[in-house]
C-alpha cells in the first residue's frame, strides 16, 4: 500500500507550522477535528506529507499518546483502495482494529481507521 502521510503529535501546532516551514514544509491551514478532540494541519515537502496532530482538550484521542510521547511522529497512513477488504485482510495478519471508520474532515471527509500491530505498532488507512 502506498503512504499518504505519517502523522506527527505535537504540543503547540502553530509553533511547529512555524518550524518545519524552515525545514521547507508549506501549508498552514489548521482544521479542528472535534470529534477526535484534535488540531490537524498537512503540510508538504516535495510530494513528502506529514500531518501535525495537536489535542485541544485532555480528552483527545491522542491526550494519552502525548503524555507518552510529546512531540513525535506516531503513525504511518496508507492508501486503501477498499477500506472494509484491507481491515479483513490486515486483521487476519495479526492487526487490531482499534476504532471503526470515521470520516477525517482534515482529509476531505475521506474515512480513516486505526490498526494496531504488536511488531510495528500504530497504522492508519485511508480510503482512496
Ligand atoms: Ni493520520
Amino acid at each position: 500500500m502506498k503512504v499518504h502521510h505519517i502523522g506527527y503529535l505535537v504540543k503547540n501546532i502553530e509553533k511547529s507550522i512555524t518550524e518545519f516551514k524552515k525545514l521547507g514544509y508549506t501549508g498552514d491551514n489548521v482544521t479542528r477535528d472535534e470529534y477526535r478532540g484534535i488540531d490537524i494541519c498537512f503540510m508538504e515537502n516535495n510530494g513528502y506529507i506529514v500531518e501535525l496532530i495537536s489535542p485541544y482538550h485532555d480528552a483527545s484521542t491522542v491526550s494519552g499518546l502525548m503524555k507518552k510521547y510529546k512531540n513525535s511522529p506516531y503513525h504511518l497512513c496508507y492508501i486503501s483502495d477498499n477500506l472494509s477488504e484491507d481491515i479483513d485482510k490486515l486483521s487476519s495478519d495479526g492487526y487490531t482494529q482499534i476504532d471503526i471508520p470515521t470520516e477525517a474532515p482534515a482529509i476531505n471527509g475521506k474515512k480513516v481507521v486505526f490498526m494496531m500491530n504488536i511488531n510495528i505498532g500504530l497504522i492508519e488507512l485511508v480510503e482512496a
